[in-house]
């Protein structure tokens, strides 16, 4: 099979980074994931998407150590994404501490961009407190957010991350940083597939120079996707996978529903992360860059927008945090 080079794109801190990358959500199986990660660079994958919370940045870590020693890859052939979880934002020390954690257990000395996971800031108790925790931890103070972003600035003052970006926050919460921000939001990581394609974050995000990535681009599925901690939930009907006019475009293409749905993203510019560990589907969906979708073709899957969002957080939505985002259209 061979191996795709994805092209880049420059983001506002002046860094380039990969269109489409690997995301690593809940792949923790070992063996499995040494293997998709070997499969991922074989394939041309050189953007790798974890976080604190996915508790497998330590296997991450391991694995590129050994690739970074055997010469086989240079640190600065590949971009990590890492992202603060919310229980280290009450602080800018708990944002830092958090940060060397990620910097610790990916065995690196800078990370490429470090986004915050989520808006919902709550006080520290300990490093893997449970996040859907005590509406009693809830931090109510709206500057919070901008304090903890001055954390992240520091960071790349010191040279420990090269881009700074946020995750899962809507167009208040952002205006909010940017308003007194030092240094650009490059990236906002937001849910983004066929059923639900954030139109409006979107155009916000380009009006102020963010490159938007999107999350669950296959549109997650599977009982990965939907988590007991009411983060995640199905899609009320078909999944976009099962779509059955994506899969008559895409006989028509020779490509598979996932390629034109990725494929879609790309040509819209939007940044996109599946995640795969099965080694057909991981060469598949990098192959993404030889075909181009006509203007009728990306018409018709714009129009199979059913600004359907999967990843909801209804656990703090019930517990009422005060920065559940979801509240506004985008
Ligand atoms: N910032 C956030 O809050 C947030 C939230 C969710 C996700 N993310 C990031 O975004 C990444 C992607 O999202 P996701 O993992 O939720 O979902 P996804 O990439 O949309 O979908 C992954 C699922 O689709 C399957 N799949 C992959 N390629 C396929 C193909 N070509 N045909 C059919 N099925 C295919 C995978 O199974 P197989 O492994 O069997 O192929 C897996 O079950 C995550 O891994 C994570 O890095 C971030």
């Amino acid at each position: 099979m061979k191996m795709i080079v994805v092209p880049e794109v420059e983001l506002a801190s002046g860094e380039k980074m990969p269109r489409l990358g690997m995301g690593t959500y809940k792949v923790v199986d070992e063996e499995n994931f040494n293997n998709s990660l070997q499969l991922a660079l074989d394939a041309g994958y050189r953007h790798f998407d974890t976080a604190f919370a996915y508790v497998n940045q330590h296997k991450i870590g391991e694995f590129f150590e050994k690739v970074f020693q055997s010469g086989q890859f240079k640190r600065s052939d590949i971009f990590f994404t890492t992202k603060v979880r919310a229980n280290f934002m009450d602080s800018k020390d708990h944002v830092k501490n958090c940060v060397e954690l990620c910097l610790k257990e990916l065995r690196l000395d800078y990370i490429d961009l470090c986004l915050f996971h989520s808006p919902f800031v709550m006080e520290y108790v300990s490093d893997h407190q449970e996040i859907v925790g005590d509406p009693i931890l809830f931090v109510h103070d709206k500057q919070a957010l901008v304090r903890a972003w001055q954390a992240l600035e520091d960071l790349v003052d010191e040279g420990k991350i090269r881009s700074i970006g946020l995750s899962n926050f809507n167009s208040e919460q952002i205006t909010r940083i940017n308003n007194e921000a030092r240094k650009p939001i490059s990236c906002l990581q937001v849910e983004c597939h066929l059923y639900f394609q954030q139109k409006k974050m979107k155009a916000f995000c380009e009006s102020h120079n963010i490159q938007l990535i999107g999350y669950a681009p296959l549109g997650s599925q599977g009982p990965l996707g939907a988590t007991s901690l009411g983060i995640a939930t199905s899609f009320s009907s078909n999944a976009p996978l099962q779509d059955e006019n994506v899969k008559i475009m895409a006989e028509r293409y020779k490509k598979t529903s996932a390629q034109i749905m990725l494929r879609y993203q790309i040509q819209r510019n939007v940044l996109i992360i599946p995640r795969s560990t099965n080694k057909q589907r991981i060469f598949q969906n990098v192959d993404v860059f030889d075909f181009e979708l006509t203007p009728d073709d990306m018409a018709e899957l714009e129009r199979m927008d059913k600004i359907e969002r999967i990843f909801r957080a209804g656990g703090l939505k019930k517990k009422n945090h005060p920065e559940y985002p979801y509240d506004l259209e985008f």
